[in-house]
């Protein structure tokens, strides 16, 4: 019953105002902003104090009662695992190998991770994946099948973890190395962006397979990803165009994906590339690669060990019967799945302010909305109410686009290539500062901006880029604003 309340009352708020397409066009008044825009996440959205908690509130729609289970929810989010045996059995099973021991180490007050800040800094919240091509007709069958997204490098698996419990063998440390490349733009101005080099050093189970595919990964933040599970399917296909038949020279294809929970491809959503299929699938693949605490669907404590690492595989771990021979079991992942889908977006701040206007103005104009594709109606779902028949702003496709060399990786993932990335999602951007003390964008963090994150962008988006090159400083620093208000 206190569902229905909750979703009539979102359905009758935005009835009342003017119906919008599902498939966003740009906006041609620019004089003021859309109906509903301020509220990114529709009736989700908070609209509390903008201070570095501004990415951990609950969804302002959410029912007292659900409010509990959030706060459980988040618990479990900053819980510190410890090795096995331990005298609290109820949060150990660390390990034997992982890059942290917690997810809010990495996804820092739910925000963004950033990369090591110098040769102190043990770089936790950006971890290297890892992956070796096919070599024969089965592993391009399961590829080709969608059984598996990747094939795991034989020793060392599909992540590379960097600590392992007293008396195991961490696997290797990852290592970075920045170029700078000198860029000027139109009017004269001069910028550097930082181009990485990724190297595994201190290898703990001999060398990798010399053909072995590498892509960083930086924690991205955390706000609305309930909303964005609950995108239709259908309006994100609408928007994939893989032969470009509208030529404008936007392609945007979605990443299939197996998904494990329901033993079928789905559409992927969720990581730098959409390998994911949901926010549940993520998370339990974190608990298990990330943490290595086992969960329903990967129930090895011995996390992402391989047959190769036998010393890890047999060393002891926190699977118990008191829950359910995990070490965190289907109430536990229910409670943190459900805290990282209901993790707030704030609303927008200066959404009326006429640079900031002038701003989205160009976002549209120069085509950046092509990819980062401002809204969508989220479908009705008696299950997660807060984020039913919700008008919401996300700005991405979740689709997959070719950026160029510039950042490609190398490692395709499903159907993702190597030089694919998923649009990322632009709401709460502009508060990464606020929220997480630094400005560094895209997948890895190389970015020291949101002006060098564009200017990253190339293949598909190369246009958009010389474009942004082309504009005058006021013009720049307005679509600058206008992003950093989202
Ligand atoms: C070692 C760092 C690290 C830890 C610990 C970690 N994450 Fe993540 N998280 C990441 C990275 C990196 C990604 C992007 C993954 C990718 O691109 O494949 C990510 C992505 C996600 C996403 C998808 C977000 C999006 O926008 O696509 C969710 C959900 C998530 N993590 C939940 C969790 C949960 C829940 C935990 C704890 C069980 C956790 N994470 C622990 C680093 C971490
Ligand atoms: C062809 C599709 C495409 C177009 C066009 C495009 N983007 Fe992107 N954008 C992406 C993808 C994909 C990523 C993620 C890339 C990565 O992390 O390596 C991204 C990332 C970003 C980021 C960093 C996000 C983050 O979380 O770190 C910003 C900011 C951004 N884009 C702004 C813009 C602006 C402004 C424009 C127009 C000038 C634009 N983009 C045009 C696809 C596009």
């Amino acid at each position: 019953m206190r569902f229905q309340v909750i979703v009539n009352i979102s359905l009758i708020a935005w009835t009342l105002t003017p119906v919008l397409a599902d498939t966003p066009s740009s906006p041609l008044d620019y004089s003021r902003p859309e109906a509903g825009e301020e509220f990114p996440g529709g009736a989700a959205t908070h609209s509390k104090k903008i201070n570095k908690d501004a990415f951990s509130n609950s969804s302002a729609n959410m029912s007292f009662e659900r409010e509990i289970d959030f706060k459980l929810g988040n618990a479990f989010f900053k819980r510190v695992w410890v090795s096995a045996p331990s005298s609290t059995q109820a949060a150990d099973g660390l390990g034997p190998l992982y890059n942290a021991r917690s997810c809010q180490r990495c996804h820092l007050k739910d925000g963004r991770g950033h990369p090591p800040n110098g040769p102190k800094d043990n770089a936790v919240s950006l971890f290297l994946r890892l992956s070796v091509p096919p070599r024969d007709d089965n592993e391009r069958q399961q590829l080709r099948d969608h059984k598996l997204n990747v094939i795991p490098e034989p020793v060392y698996g599909t992540q590379l973890q960097d600590f392992a419990i007293p008396g195991q063998r961490a696997e290797g440390r990852m290592q970075i190395e920045y170029e700078e490349i000198p860029v000027t733009l139109a009017d004269g101005a001069a910028i550097s962006l930082r181009k990485p080099r990724y190297s595994v050093q201190d290898l703990g189970y001999g060398p990798l397979r010399p053909d072995t595919q590498i892509s960083p990964r930086i924690a991205p933040q955390m706000i609305g990803l309930g909303l964005l599970e609950a995108i239709p399917e259908e309006a994100l296909l609408a928007l994939a165009d893989p032969e470009d038949r509208d030529h404008d020279g936007l392609s945007g294809r979605p990443n299939w994906v197996w998904s494990q929970e329901h033993g079928r491809v789905m559409l992927g959503r969720f990581g730098w590339k959409a390998g994911a299929p949901s926010v549940n699938e993520q998370s339990q693949g974190a608990f298990s690669g990330d943490i290595g605490i086992s969960v329903p669907l990967h129930p090895s404590g011995a996390g992402e060990c391989t047959p190769q690492e036998k010393e890890c595989l047999d060393a002891p771990n926190g699977n118990s019967e008191q829950y359910d021979n995990l070490e965190a079991n289907e109430d536990v992942v229910k409670l943190v799945v459900f805290y990282a889908k209901n993790l707030a977006v704030p609303k927008r701040r200066d959404a009326g302010d006429p640079a900031v206007l002038a701003g989205k103005r160009l976002f549209h104009e120069i085509g950046c909305a092509g990819c980062h594709q401002p809204r969508y109606t989220t479908r009705q779902d008696p299950d997660n109410p807060e984020q039913s028949a919700q008008l919401i702003w996300p700005y991405t496709d979740l689709l997959l686009h070719d950026l160029g060399e510039g950042l490609a990786d190398g490692r395709p993932e499903g159907e993702a290539d190597g030089r694919e990335w998923r649009t990322a999602p632009l709401w709460g951007i502009g508060l990464t500062p606020i929220v997480n003390g630094h400005s560094y964008y895209l997948h890895d963090g190389r970015a020291r901006g949101l002006l060098e994150a564009i200017l990253w962008h190339g293949g598909e988006a190369e246009p958009q880029r010389e474009a942004v090159k082309r504009l005058s400083k006021q013009d720049r620093d307005q679509l600058l604003r206008f992003v950093e208000s989202l």
